[in-house]
């Protein structure tokens, strides 16, 4: 089996930190004195929107990042914003001047993902979210899913077979199988396929331009939106009649005391399924890719594996 390790330029750039601060950064006139990263900002509101799109984004991202390095300025989807894609620069913008950001997403994204996803919440609403999530990922919750997940890993692995692949690709359906039983549970099944073709075309649109017209692929990706909420209410309702308890994440989202609403719900399992999907599958391609390329640490880490096993 030929291994293809590079991500896409696109799914590297590490994140997009678009900042209404940074925004009024943009407009005030003493800020304008400023240092800003280099790079070109666009036309005005377009920015340089029409250029992303007119070609494949990782062409754009590599031709800027070539021209102007790992932090460079530029203005897409409305937002005048700074792109970074060095490991320094997100601890700088992660860990150590952490305070002085705030995350925020295009309009586009944020109309995806649903406005009641935890993303756009704050406080108490956020706080009861981030528990809800939490609750469903403790060891104590995970563990009855842990065959289960295995079984993905040895079916995602037996169809590799023979077969030239784009790590990435396989790691994103990979880890949407893993997504769909975490939340779903043995529902999952059920709904897989259906899931799956609406969720694959909403994701296509998240980067799209929000324009809502039939043939546009925001259109197309709102459209497998609103089927997916449909799919989820059926699995909401079903689950409120058996009136039995889950494990997974919509149980948790369902619990009694909670009272979510059924579009929160839906906001918030789009919300998760995006969360964790690109950035666990990232991190898994970069641990094969160095993990090919280190024989001793695959070895040190087979042999520590198999003696958790004998434990
Ligand atoms: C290696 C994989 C992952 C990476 C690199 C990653 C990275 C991040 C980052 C940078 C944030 C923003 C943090 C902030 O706002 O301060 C975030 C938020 C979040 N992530 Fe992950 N994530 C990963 C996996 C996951 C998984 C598997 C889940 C599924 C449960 C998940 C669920 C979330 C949620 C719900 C939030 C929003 C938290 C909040 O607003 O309070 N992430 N993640």
């Amino acid at each position: 089996m030929a291994l293809y390790f590079m991500i896409p330029l696109f799914a590297s750039i590490f994140f997009i930190f678009l900042f209404n601060s940074l925004l009024n950064l943009f407009k005030s006139k003493k800020s304008r004195d400023l240092p800003l990263p280099p790079g070109t900002l666009g036309w005005p509101y377009i920015g340089e929107t029409f250029q992303l799109y007119s070609q494949n984004p990782n062409v754009f991202f590599a031709s800027k990042q070539k021209r102007y390095g790992s932090i460079f300025k530029t203005h897409i989807l409305g937002c005048p914003c700074v792109m970074i894609s060095s490991p320094e620069a997100a601890k700088f913008v992660l860990v150590t001047k952490s305070h002085l950001f705030k995350p925020t997403f295009p309009a586009s994204k944020e109309r995806m993902l649903g406005k009641q996803a935890i993303f756009f919440s704050q406080g108490q609403y956020h706080a009861k979210l981030r528990k809800l999530v939490l609750r469903a990922f403790v060891p104590e919750a995970i563990k009855s899913f842990v065959s289960n997940i295995e079984s993905i890993a040895k079916d995602s692995l037996q169809s590799l077979e023979g077969r030239l692949i784009t790590t990435f690709q396989e790691m994103k359906t990979y880890t949407f199988n893993v997504a769909l039983l975490s939340i779903f549970g043995e529902d999952e099944v059920k709904y897989r396929e259906d899931l799956k073709r609406c969720y694959y075309i909403l994701e296509k649109g998240y980067n799209s331009m929000p324009i809502n017209i039939p043939g546009t692929l925001f259109n197309k990706s709102m459209k497998a939106r609103k089927e997916l909420a449909q799919i989820l209410a059926k699995i909401i309702s079903t689950r409120r009649e058996t009136k039995q308890e889950y494990n997974d994440l919509l149980g948790s989202f369902m619990g009694d005391k909670e009272g979510l609403t059924d579009e929160q719900i839906a906001d918030n399992i789009i919300g998760v399924i995006f969360a964790a999907r690109d950035t666990t599958a990232s991190v898994l391609t970069w641990i094969i890719k160095y993990l090919g390329e280190n024989p001793n640490v695959l070895q040190a880490v087979t042999v520590s594996l198999l003696l958790l096993l004998w434990d």
